[in-house]
């Protein structure tokens, strides 16, 4: 896959200053987290270097704004900017950093052969379609990926939702009450 203008632009350096951005907010994130920028056109997102991602061990990465926005808000980042990018052997996979169990991240779960188990109650889902092994029912958000000939991570994210200021959330959760 070829990139974008604006993704050739975006180096590590670039994901260097977010990371350090990213230590000093409040934002739980993990330790092993990558804070990547936004970048890529029709929805493709590059995360990180597929290198970076350990055999069994994802890779939780944040994504914080598209190259010349502001800095978003980390304190208020939704599900939407949280990817979980697992391996599966050659395959990577991007999945939503969120486990439909319970606001647990599965970044900081286990993969092997073709699973991902998310390390909250340890339910087990395919990373090829993120449905629980022995629920399909359940199923964690799988996001398309591809791995370009630089060795980035690209996912194909939804958009990202209009920002709701609390005094209009307040309003709807209010006239949602009965
Ligand atoms: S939070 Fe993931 S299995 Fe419960």
């Amino acid at each position: 896959m070829s990139e974008s203008p604006q993704g050739e632009r975006l180096g590590s350096r670039a994901i260097e200053r977010n990371r350090f951005a990213a230590r000093d907010s409040a934002v739980p994130l993990s330790p092993s987290d990558v804070v990547a920028i936004e970048s890529g056109v029709g929805g493709w997102v590059r995360l990180c270097r597929a290198a970076d991602v350990g055999e069994d061990a994802p890779l939780g990465v944040v994504l914080v704004a598209a190259e010349g926005e502001e800095v978003a808000d980390l304190r208020r980042v939704g599900d939407r900017d949280k990817v979980c990018v697992a391996r599966d052997g050659d395959r990577w996979v991007a999945l939503m950093d969120r486990c439909p169990h319970r606001d647990i991240r599965l970044s900081g779960g286990v993969a092997g052969e073709g699973l991902l188990t998310c390390p909250g109650h340890f339910w087990r889902f395919s990373l090829s379609d993120g449905r629980r092994t022995d629920k399909p029912d359940e199923v964690a958000t799988v996001y398309p990926t591809r791995v370009d000939a630089d060795g980035w991570v690209w996912a194909q994210l939804p958009p990202r939702p209009p920002a709701v200021s609390m005094r209009a959330w307040l309003l709807d959760q209010a006239r949602s009450r009965p």
